[in-house]
C-alpha cells in the first residue's frame, strides 16, 4: 500500500497491508508496517508462503539483539507455534533465542499460504511488565520449546 500526501501516516488498516513474498524466506522487515524512534510495528497477515519447491516456510530461530519482541496473536493458525491461542501475547526479551516450536519446521514444508493475523511491537528499550501482566503469565511458557511439552498450554 502506498501513501499519498503524507510522509507520516498514523492510521492504516492491517487488512490493507501486503508484505513482500518470495521464492525463499524473506527477511523480517517485510512485515514492518510502522517505524518510530523507539519501536517498530510489524504485522503478520494472510499471505503466500515461500514458493520455491524446497522452501521451508517456517521462520528460522533467531535472537533479537536490539529489541524485545512483543507479539499479539489476533487470529488464524500460528504455524510456528504449537500452543498459542488467539488473544495471547508473547514477550521474548532481547537476546533470548527463540523460533519455531518442535515439529513446526517439518509441519510447514509444503504449505502454500497462511491465514495468520498477528501484530508485533519491537521496542528498542526493555518493556516494563505490570503486576497485572505478571498475574496472567503462563509460568511455564519457556518450556514450550521442549519436545515433551509441545502440548503444554492448549490444543
Ligand atoms: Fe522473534
Amino acid at each position: 500500500m502506498g501513501y499519498d500526501g503524507c510522509c507520516y501516516p498514523y492510521a492504516m488498516s492491517i487488512f490493507n497491508f501486503e508484505p513482500i513474498t518470495g521464492r525463499i524466506h524473506m527477511p523480517p522487515p517485510i512485515h514492518q508496517q510502522f517505524q518510530s524512534k523507539n519501536f517498530v510495528v510489524c504485522s503478520f497477515v494472510p499471505r503466500m508462503y515461500d514458493y520455491h519447491p524446497q522452501a521451508i516456510p517456517a521462520p528460522y530461530h533467531h535472537s533479537n539483539i536490539d529489541s524485545d519482541e512483543l507479539l499479539y496473536y489476533v487470529d488464524g493458525d500460528f504455524m510456528s507455534r504449537n500452543n498459542i491461542q488467539q488473544g495471547q501475547i508473547t514477550l521474548h526479551p532481547g537476546g533470548i533465542p527463540h523460533g519455531p516450536h518442535p515439529g513446526a519446521i517439518e509441519r510447514s514444508i509444503g504449505k502454500k499460504e497462511t491465514n495468520e493475523l498477528a501484530v508485533m511491537i519491537d521496542p528498542f528499550n526493555p518493556v516494563m511488565i505490570t503486576d497485572e501482566a505478571m498475574a496472567i503469565e503462563v509460568k511455564d511458557y519457556y518450556k514450550s520449546w521442549q519436545q515433551k511439552n509441545k502440548n503444554l498450554v492448549t490444543q
